[in-house]
């Protein structure tokens, strides 16, 4: 920080559990802290609570030198990026993930969001953050359904990233599962820096970045069909990965056998098969929706082997007939 204030920003369930450390320790660095809370949820991540931010900003006379801290899960993240691009045309940012999803993934590659009515994420803007401090000890507390978001991200990580990620995974899953504090610590580690790696070849996202998409596009439609909050977000974007396991096999020359590896990782991880009745003609529609469909067709992302992936635009005819086997 270049300057002398910090304005930390975080939620109603962080403020509560590190809030009052996180504000000491800055304090004890010599800095001036102004802390502003938003409500748990990602209700908060819109353009009204964004822009009580700002003027709460500008009231309490931050300024060009000054720093903004993102203390929380990936809506803390996104909301805090947003604004820390917008406040003064852009001010300096810090990340300290609170959840394990933020820490492997949405604290990464600098995208910042608000959402929109129509949508997530429909307004934002690329903001890299300075730093990004992620302390595994505080992912203590965290709910299961939040520690099984975190686990897909991290599973499509190793299946993307390489032979060497995916078998470590394979032999430390239970101990993931069961939050084994060491093995914790190298899952963060290395799916951060698989995220880094791709984001840094492609900060973007035209080419090598649409990898991340791996299981999303199903699993977004999945969270949407369903009702929001009715499934984890991380089992619906399991679920989505199976599908693209599958989809694989017919149309990128995927062997049966690495299917069968992914889904006895997403077993071992806890993140189990849906037996949900889900209309799959809504499915494809929630797709289409998706903003990640170009010119028409749906863009799937496929696994073809450890390491290596494939893009397939699919006309929805086709996938529609496919969604349909699949929950059959
Ligand atoms: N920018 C990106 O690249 C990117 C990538 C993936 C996801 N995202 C965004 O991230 C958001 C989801 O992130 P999330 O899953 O972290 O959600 P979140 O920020 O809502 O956190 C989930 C819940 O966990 C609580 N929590 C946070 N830290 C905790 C802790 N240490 N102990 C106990 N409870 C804690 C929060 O208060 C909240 O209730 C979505 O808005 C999504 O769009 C962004």
């Amino acid at each position: 920080v270049r300057g002398k204030k910090v304005a930390l920003v975080t939620d109603s369930n962080v403020g509560d559990i590190v809030g009052v450390a996180a504000q000491a320790e800055l304090v004890r660095g010599g800095l001036e802290v102004e802390g502003f809370t938003v409500e748990a949820g990602e209700a908060s991540k819109s353009w009204t609570v964004a822009g009580e931010l700002l003027e709460a900003f500008a009231s309490v006379g931050l300024d060009r030198t000054d720093a903004i801290v993102a203390l929380g899960g990936g809506v803390i993240g996104d909301l805090a990026g947003f604004c820390a691009a917008v406040y003064l045309r852009g001010i300096d940012f810090v990340q300290v993930p609170t959840t394990l999803l933020a820490q492997v993934d949405a604290s990464i590659g600098g995208k910042t969001a608000v959402d929109l009515r129509a949508g997530k994420n429909l307004a934002g803007a690329f903001k890299q953050p300075k730093v990004v401090l992620a302390d595994t000890e505080v992912l203590d507390g965290l709910p299961d359904g939040e520690w099984r978001s975190g686990l897909a991200e991290v599973a499509k990580g190793a299946i993307i990233d390489s032979e060497e990620f995916l078998a470590w995974l394979e032999d430390n899953a239970s101990a993931l599962v069961k939050r084994d504090p060491d093995v914790v610590t190298q899952a963060v580690a290395r799916a951060a820096a698989f995220k880094a790696d791709v984001v840094a070849a492609d900060e973007r996202e035209s080419k090598e970045r649409e990898c991340l998409n791996l299981g999303h596009t199903l699993g977004h439609a999945i969270e949407k069909v369903a009702g929001y909050g009715a499934i984890p977000h991380g089992v619906a974007v399991a679920e989505g990965m199976r599908f693209a396991a599958r989809m694989a096999v017919e149309f990128a020359g995927a062997e049966e056998k690495f299917v069968a590896r992914q889904f006895a990782l997403l077993d071992a991880l806890e993140l189990p098969q849906l037996d949900l009745e889900l209309d799959p003609a809504a499915l494809v529609e929630a797709m289409r929706s998706d903003k990640k469909a170009r010119g028409g067709r749906i863009r799937l992302v496929l696994p073809v082997s450890p390491g290596t992936w494939a893009t397939l635009p699919v006309d929805e005819e086709t996938l529609l007939e496919k969604v349909r086997d699949h929950f059959a």
